[in-house]
C-alpha cells in the first residue's frame, strides 16, 4: 500500500509512535516527528538514511503549545500539506491513588489534555483550508476498565479526556471533512513496560486479556493504517478498543 500523505506523531522517539513512524515512510508517507529527546529522533534519521526526504523532527514537551506550532510549521514549509496528527505522546505508570503526587497529575494534564488541545487547534486550520485530515488520538483502555492490579487514575483521568477530545472535534469539524478517532489499547508490549517491570512480569499482564496474550506494536500500526487510509472514510467520532477483549466483559 503506498501512502501519498504528511503525517504528525508525537511521542514518535519510541514505541507506538515510532512504530507507526516507521511503518508510514515505508509505504511512502512524510511524516514530522516528535519527542523531548533529540538524540532518539536523531537515531531514527539515521536508521532511515533511504527515508531521509520524508523525516522531519520537531524536538519538544507537547504540552507547551510551541510545540504543536512548531509541527504545524515544520510539516506545512516542508511537505505542503497536514493530513493526519496522531496524538501518541505519552506515558502511563500505575500508581495507588492516595501517593499521586499533584505534580505527577500536572504531567498527564500537561502530555495528555493540554497536548493533544493544543496540537489538534495548531493543525487542524490547515486541514480546514486543503479540504480534510484525520486526527487519531491514542487513548487508553483502562479509561473504560480499570483493573484492580494497575491502579491507573491519574493518567486515565487524563487519557479519559481525550476520548471525550475526540467526539466534540469529530462533531465540530465533520463539515470539514475532518475525522477524530481514539484508538484505546490495553497492555501492548513496548519499551514504555521496561521501567516499570521485568520481562517476565510482563508477560503476567498477557492474562489480564479474554485473549490471553500482550498487545504487538503491529496491532496498532494496522487500525492506524486503516483509519487514515479508504477503510476510515465513513469513521469519526469513534473510540476502537485494541484491548484483546477486556472491555467486552471478565473471563476471570
Ligand atoms: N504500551 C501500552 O500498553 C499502552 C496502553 C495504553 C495506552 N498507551 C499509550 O500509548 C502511547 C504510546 O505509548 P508507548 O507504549 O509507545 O510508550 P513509550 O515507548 O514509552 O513511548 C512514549 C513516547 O512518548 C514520548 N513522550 C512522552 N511524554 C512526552 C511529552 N510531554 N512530549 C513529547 N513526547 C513525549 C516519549 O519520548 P520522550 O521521552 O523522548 O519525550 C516516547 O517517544 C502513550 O500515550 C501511552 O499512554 C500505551
Amino acid at each position: 500500500m503506498h501512502i501519498n500523505k504528511t503525517v504528525i506523531i508525537t511521542g514518535a522517539s519510541s514505541g507506538m509512535g515510532k512504530a507507526i513512524a516507521q511503518a508510514l515512510v515505508e509505504a511512502g508517507a512524510n511524516v514530522v516527528i516528535n519527542a523531548r529527546s533529540k538524540e532518539k529522533l536523531e537515531a531514527f534519521i539515521a536508521a532511515n538514511q533511504a527515508y531521509a526526504d520524508q523525516i522531519r523532527t520537531v524536538v519538544g514537551d507537547i504540552s507547551q503549545p510551541s510545540t504543536g506550532k512548531a509541527l504545524q510549521q515544520t510539516a506545512l514549509e516542508a511537505f505542503g500539506a497536514i493530513d493526519v496528527l496522531i496524538n501518541n505522546a505519552g506515558t502511563f505508570v500505575p500508581k495507588p491513588f492516595l501517593e499521586v503526587t499533584e505534580d505527577e497529575l500536572d504531567g498527564y494534564y500537561g502530555t495528555t489534555v493540554k497536548g493533544s488541545f493544543m496540537t489538534a487547534q495548531a493543525v487542524i486550520p490547515a486541514m480546514q483550508n486543503q479540504g480534510g485530515g484525520s486526527i487519531i488520538n491514542i487513548g487508553s483502555m483502562w479509561v473504560e476498565n480499570p483493573i484492580e492490579v494497575t491502579p491507573a487514575a491519574a493518567s486515565q483521568v487524563a487519557k479519559g479526556a481525550m476520548h471525550t477530545l475526540t467526539r466534540h472535534l469529530a462533531i465540530e469539524f465533520a463539515k470539514d471533512n475532518i475525522r477524530v478517532n481514539t484508538i484505546a489499547p490495553a497492555v501492548i508490549d513496548t519499551p514504555l513496560y521496561d521501567q516499570l517491570m521485568d520481562k517476565e512480569k510482563l508477560q503476567q499482564l498477557a492474562g489480564l486479556h479474554p485473549l490471553r496474550k500482550l498487545g504487538q506494536l503491529e496491532d496498532i500500526i494496522a487500525w492506524v493504517l486503516h483509519l487514515i487510509g479508504t477503510g476510515g472514510n465513513f469513521v469519526t467520532g469513534q473510540t476502537l478498543f485494541v484491548d484483546g477483549g477486556i472491555t467486552a466483559g471478565s473471563h476471570a
